[in-house]
């Protein structure tokens, strides 16, 4: 499987808890590199241009407000089928339903405030990273001498 990038949110209410470091933690456990990261509180505007793809859902007014309520932390995690990879690691969408072990299993509050996001696809991926970070906010890792 090739080496991918994903976009990883960590939602209001998980940066409100204090959970960004083990939040990170898991996704580096797992084996996936972070080559981007800021912290950021989204206008209610930028969270309705981001969730757009939502916009005729009924649950868009509520999520594009949760969205905006508070900091959020972004991050492009690379790796190996990193797309999937973080999805598994993040558990179903309604955290009742999650698996055991998964990020919004053991943190999501509900099936809207639910910890976190990832992109679910190569395309949305790029959009979703070109939506937070210039080319040049992507990082490599230290040469291995060093
Ligand atoms: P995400 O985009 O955040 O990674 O989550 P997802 O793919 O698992 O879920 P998606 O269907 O894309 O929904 C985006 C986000 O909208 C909120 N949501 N609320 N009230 C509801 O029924 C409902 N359904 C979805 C969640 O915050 C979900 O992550
Ligand atoms: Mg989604």
């Amino acid at each position: 499987m090739a080496s991918e990038r994903t976009l990883s949110i960590i939602k209001p209410d998980a940066v409100a808890r204090g959970l960004i470091g083990e939040i990170l933690r898991r996704f580096e456990a797992a084996g996936l590199r972070i080559a981007g990261a800021k912290l950021l509180h989204l206008s209610l505007e930028q969270a309705r241009a981001f969730y757009a793809v939502h916009k005729e859902r009924p649950f868009y007014p509520g999520l594009t407000e949760y969205m905006s309520a508070g900091p959020i932390l972004v991050s492009i995690l690379e790796g190996e089928g990193a797309i999937m990879k973080n999805r598994e690691i993040m558990g179903a969408t309604d955290p009742a339903k999650a698996a055991p072990g998964t990020i919004r299993r053991e943190w999501g509050r509900d099936v809207e405030k639910n910890a976190v996001h990832g992109s679910d696809g190569p395309e949305t991926a790029a959009w979703e990273i070109a939506f937070f970070f210039k080319p040049s906010d992507l990082h490599g890792n230290l040469k291995s001498e060093i």
